[in-house]
Parts: C-alpha cells; sequence; structure tokens
C-alpha cells in the first residue's frame, strides 16, 4: 500500500487493506470526494483519479507532490534544514544527537521551528509548509482562527522512512492522470461522470479532528440526500464512515444506511499525547449501493 509523508488526519491508511478490494475494478475513474491525502484514490487500480477537497491547504499540498519530483521536494526540505539548523539524523546518525525522554529531538529543533513557523506564517510557501509538518508535532496540520500555522514542534526529524515515503507519495501522484480540484461536495460540475464510483470520506459528526468541527448536521443531511440521488440516476458510491464510536451514535446515518449495504470495518483510534494513550474504539463502516 502506498503511504503518504502527510500524516493527514484521519486518512484511512491502515483500513486501506480492508477497503480496497470494495473500490477496485468498479470503474475507470475514480473520483475521491472527500480526498484529504488522496490515499484511497492512489491505493485503487482506477486508470483516472479526481481528488478533491474544499481546504486550500490540503490543495497546495497535493499539487506540491504531483507537481514536482521527489529530487526537488527533498532539495527543497535539506535546503530549509540547512537554513534553519534542523537536526539531520538521516546524515549524521540519531547517535550524534542526545534524545531526551518523551522529548525526542525537540529541544535541538524548537528554535529552528519557531523560526521557520514565524517566517511561514509571515509568508506563506508550500516548501515551508511541508517542513512544518513533517518537524511539527505529530505532523499535525493546524491552524488558528486567525489562518495562522500554530502546532508546536514535535520528536522526529526528516528520517530516511520519511524520505521513502515521500518518493512512493510523490510517485503515486505524478504516473496516473490525476485531477485536482477544490470544490464543496455540493458542486453539481463534481457529478458529471454517471460510469464514475463516487468516493465520499466526509468528516464524522461524532468523532474528533480539526475538520470535523465545521460539519454540522445540516452538511450530513446533505451529503445524504445527495447519495439517495446518485443512486436514483444508477450511479455508483461508497461513503466512509463511523456509526458509533466511544458510546455516541450517528442515528441519522444509522437508519439512512439500512437501505444500502453496509460493510463494517474495525480500526482502533490510537491518540498518543506526551504521556497519556487513548484508545477509541470506533464501528467504521462502508456503505456502498453496488
Ligand atoms: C476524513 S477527511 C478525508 C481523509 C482522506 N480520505 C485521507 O485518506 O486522507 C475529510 C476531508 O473532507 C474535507 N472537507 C470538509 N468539508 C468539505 C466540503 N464541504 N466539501 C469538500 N471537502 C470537505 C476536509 O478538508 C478533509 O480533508
Amino acid at each position: 500500500m502506498i503511504g503518504s509523508p502527510l500524516n493527514y488526519t484521519g486518512n484511512k491508511f491502515k483500513l486501506l487493506n480492508q477497503l480496497i478490494p470494495y473500490l477496485n475494478n468498479q470503474s475507470d475513474t475514480f473520483i475521491d470526494i472527500f480526498a484529504g491525502s488522496g490515499l484511497v484514490a492512489l491505493n485503487t487500480n482506477a486508470n483516472e483519479l479526481i481528488l478533491n477537497d474544499n481546504n486550500k491547504i490540503t490543495i497546495q499540498l497535493l499539487n506540491y507532490f504531483r507537481d514536482n519530483d521527489s529530487k526537488t521536494i527533498n532539495d527543497n526540505m535539506d535546503r530549509i534544514i540547512k537554513k534553519y539548523g534542523f537536526t539531520d539524523s538521516y546524515r549524521n546518525g540519531l547517535k550524534s544527537y542526545k534524545e531526551e525522554k518523551h522529548e525526542g529531538l525537540s529541544k535541538y529543533n524548537k528554535e529552528p521551528f519557531n523560526k521557520l513557523k514565524f517566517d511561514y506564517n509571515e509568508k506563506p510557501t508550500v516548501d515551508k509548509l511541508f517542513a512544518l509538518i513533517v518537524f511539527g508535532f505529530n505532523h499535525y496540520i493546524r491552524f488558528n482562527s486567525k489562518g495562522l500555522y500554530n502546532v508546536p514542534v514535535g520528536k522526529v526529524d526528516y528520517t530516511a522512512s520519511l524520505r521513502k515515503k515521500t518518493e512512493q507519495y510523490e510517485i503515486a501522484l505524478s504516473n496516473r492522470k490525476i485531477t485536482i480540484s477544490m470544490k464543496d461536495f455540493r458542486d453539481k460540475s463534481l457529478y458529471k461522470n454517471p460510469k464514475a464510483l463516487y468516493y465520499f470520506d466526509p468528516p464524522y459528526l461524532i468523532t474528533l479532528a480539526p475538520y470535523n468541527a465545521l460539519w454540522n448536521e445540516k452538511d450530513e443531511k446533505d451529503l445524504l440526500n445527495l447519495l439517495d440521488n446518485l443512486d436514483k440516476k444508477g450511479i455508483k458510491f461508497a461513503l466512509s464512515n463511523v456509526i458509533e464510536s466511544n458510546g455516541k451514535t450517528n442515528y441519522i446515518l444509522k437508519e439512512w444506511s439500512k437501505k444500502y449495504n453496509i460493510i463494517y470495518l474495525n480500526r482502533k483510534y490510537l491518540n498518543s499525547n506526551y504521556r497519556k494513550k487513548n484508545i477509541t474504539i470506533a464501528q467504521e463502516v462502508l456503505i456502498i449501493n453496488y
């Protein structure tokens, strides 16, 4: 399976093995309406992919990996590592740095990181953003209400395995016909291909992720109506979602889903912070109309 260096919150990497068998060989064209990192689409065998997301930053990152080769992306990163003085365990070996328990490399990278964050918020560029994601806490991509990137420094640097993921991801985004678009999921122009398979992985009403705060019951109902309309037209769709999580139930979805095929998937969400590990058991589902 192809991974991504972006560690996009809510990405489907851990579920791909269970999801892909239902998504492959359904159509030549796979349209990922809430693409995020695009990992689901990129792991299918469709010839043509359309990646849509309404988030500007997400789209910038997707374009960055599609339109540049990995050498350019890694050269940009190395330039930033040098310029700001980040640790470089890939070249110098991890032994050159004394890691503190629970803190990893953060004491070395705090100052360079804060300087880079300041520069990015003054003059945002996508290469700086990718470096912030790599050196930021848990690789989070998070902005405050003023639109400023506000994640603290993380514990790791640009390791060999992250470099490899960059290469894999860049190749996956370059070697197929891929169209990237930034539209709201309700935009009718997205639904012009009746032969495509439409895949939906929207924010979830009942779990926590930064982008879920902007998702409400009206969005949920609009989406479910839209899916019913696709079904009436004989267009194939697949919807990823969570029906139950930590004692909460999404009743709107539960009722609605009874009309279609529900595939139950299991996954443990591990939300770790410095000292505590919380395990959330969520009932993930894939709902398909074929
Ligand atoms: C659960 S994430 C998708 C994760 C993705 N499947 C992956 O593997 O990386 C949901 C995505 O929906 C996007 N989104 C939220 N509201 C949207 C809307 N109204 N229209 C289109 N995209 C939206 C968010 O920006 C976010 O990237």
